[in-house]
């Protein structure tokens, strides 16, 4: 909270393998931040390959014009006090550096799982097609994932609850002065 005690924006940007977590921590924090009254924004991969970025594929172009489409509209809210929390693979270095460059407050979170874990997850069944190559430049197979360099947030969800990696993230949050903090239980 500012001294006018308005919300100032921010942008939670969750990077990692597809099954490690990243849309259900955005759900815990999602239901978090607007308990606790602020205006937020959930943009997800899934979500948003179905409409902004349907005519996209996975090669690195598309992934990368997929975040730039993103990156617009996360600017746009997280400069008008909006609580943006984005969830996508977003494998490269560079283009996440970009988003950081653009948007308000950006916070790099690396969600982070060993790929035999989400190997073994496999929640939507697409690891076992893209092993046995029904599903080309898939993240981790066969097309890369850069691990952040420097992530402002790393929570480890093979041995971490969801739980317990959202809330790393909202205290960071309250830490850094963008969101109250909690009542006490
Ligand atoms: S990103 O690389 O451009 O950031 P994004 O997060 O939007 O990816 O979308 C990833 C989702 O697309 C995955 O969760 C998965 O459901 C689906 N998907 C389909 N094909 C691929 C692929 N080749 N690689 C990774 N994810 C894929």
């Amino acid at each position: 909270m500012n001294h006018q005690n308005e919300q100032e924006g921010f942008v939670v940007w969750m990077t990692g393998l597809s099954g490690a977590g990243k849309t259900t921590i955005a759900h815990v924090l999602v239901d978090e931040l607007k308990a606790r009254g602020l205006k937020v924004e959930r943009l997800d991969g899934d979500v948003v390959r179905q409409s902004l970025t349907r005519d996209l594929g996975f090669s690195k172009e598309d992934r990368d014009k997929n975040i730039e489409r993103v990156t617009f509209v996360a600017k746009l809210l997280s400069r008008n006090g909006v609580a943006c929390i984005c969830s996508f693979i977003s494998p490269y270095q560079a283009v996440r550096d970009q988003v950081r460059a653009e948007t308000t407050n950006f916070i790099e979170v690396f969600v982070d799982a060993p790929l035999d874990v989400v190997v073994q997850r496999d929640v939507k069944g697409m690891y076992k097609k893209a092993i046995a190559g029904e599903i080309e430049n898939f993240t981790g197979i066969s097309d890369p994932f850069e691990p952040p360099v420097n992530p402002d947030i790393h929570v480890h969800t093979d041995r971490e609850t969801v739980q317990e990696s959202a809330d790393i993230i909202l205290k960071y949050l309250e830490k850094r002065g963008l969101i109250p903090v909690a009542a006490a239980a």
